[in-house]
């Protein structure tokens, strides 16, 4: 089994409830991954990912090695490419060679946010999915974060006071263009998972339809957080205008004053965040605030995948 979006997982409220088993009892399977290991492959930086996945395995007795590809390691993509630039090594090759030192790979890579159609098309993934002949797990690609997305629906599990909470995901300012990955695959998973979802950003800042779904967009944030139980938080870069950030719009920062809007909702984000442009402080240290019970819940998520891929 592949997990690579919320397609690969039949039943999400199902690992959702084995991943809070997991959480009650962490090494109750620690015997699976015995003889077996997880190969990590990271092209970029990584705190929450890399320590969790490699914790959850750990808790699953499954050996894992992590691969730093963040320094300039550049493979070559191309069928019948010369390769007589600065790529050394073909996918061809890198692929089929992590295949036999591993029995899973985890891959993350963000998207290049230059060419749209092969960041969503997305192509580095589909190459290792062609080329490797292990199940791959996605440690966040181009367009989709899916682990981050199962530890925010745990983390919603423990702490939503009603059946159907009111989830609200919101757009918040950043200096740098960041990818779409985390909104896109919370707006899938939640929706995935039974919930409604409101998405609030400035006008031009639209996800892709394609991950939109049944949400409802509403463009006046304050109005969209009114009764909510959830505010959901990240920035991200256009999805229309491809990569490119949107300055100037500080306005949309979350304050205390918009939090009172809610129904004493918490606040979230998959972290790292930036304080005091993407959220101000009072409501990061605020009781309201599960950035650091998500961050926990990473593990787990991690974890409750992993077991379904071994067994
Ligand atoms: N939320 C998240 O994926 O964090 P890292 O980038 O530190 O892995």
């Amino acid at each position: 089994m592949n997990f690579i979006t919320q397609n690969d997982i039949t039943n999400i409220p199902k690992l959702v409830a084995e991943a809070l088993e997991l959480k009650a009892s962490p090494l109750a399977y620690n015997h699976l991954g015995k003889g077996k290991t997880l190969g990590l492959l990271f092209f970029n930086n990584s705190l929450r990912t890399r320590i969790s996945t490699q914790k959850a395995a750990q808790n699953l007795g499954l050996d894992n090695i992590v691969l730093s590809a963040s320094d300039g390691w550049k493979l070559e993509f191309e069928d019948g490419a010369v390769m007589n630039l600065d790529k050394s090594e073909h996918i061809k090759e890198a692929a089929a060679v992590m295949s036999q030192y591993f029995d899973i790979l985890g891959i993350r890579a963000f998207p290049t946010l230059q060419n749209q159609i092969e960041d969503y098309n997305e192509k580095l993934f589909s190459a290792f999915q062609k080329y490797a002949s292990i199940p791959i797990l996605n440690l966040e690609s181009s367009t989709q974060h899916p682990l981050q997305a199962v530890a925010d629906l745990i983390t919603i599990e423990e702490y939503k006071k009603v059946r159907k909470p009111k989830i609200v995901l919101s757009w918040a300012p950043h200096p740098k263009a960041l990818p779409q990955a985390v909104p896109n695959s919370f707006a899938v998973w939640t929706q995935a998972a039974g919930y409604d979802l409101t998405i609030t950003h400035p006008k031009g800042m639209e996800l892709s339809p394609d991950f939109v779904g049944n949400a409802t967009v509403e463009y006046n944030q304050e109005k969209a957080f009114e009764g909510a139980d959830f505010i959901y938080t990240k920035n991200w870069s256009s999805f229309k205008d491809y990569g490119k950030p949107l300055q100037n719009h500080d306005n949309w920062m979350i304050t205390q004053e918009k939090m009172a809007l809610t129904n004493n909702g918490y606040f979230m984000h998959c972290l790292p965040v930036r304080r005091n442009v993407v959220v101000e402080d009072a409501v990061l240290d605020s009781r309201q605030s599960l950035t650091i019970q998500q961050a926990n819940n990473r593990t787990f998520a991690a974890q409750a995948v992993l077991k379904r891929m071994l067994l």
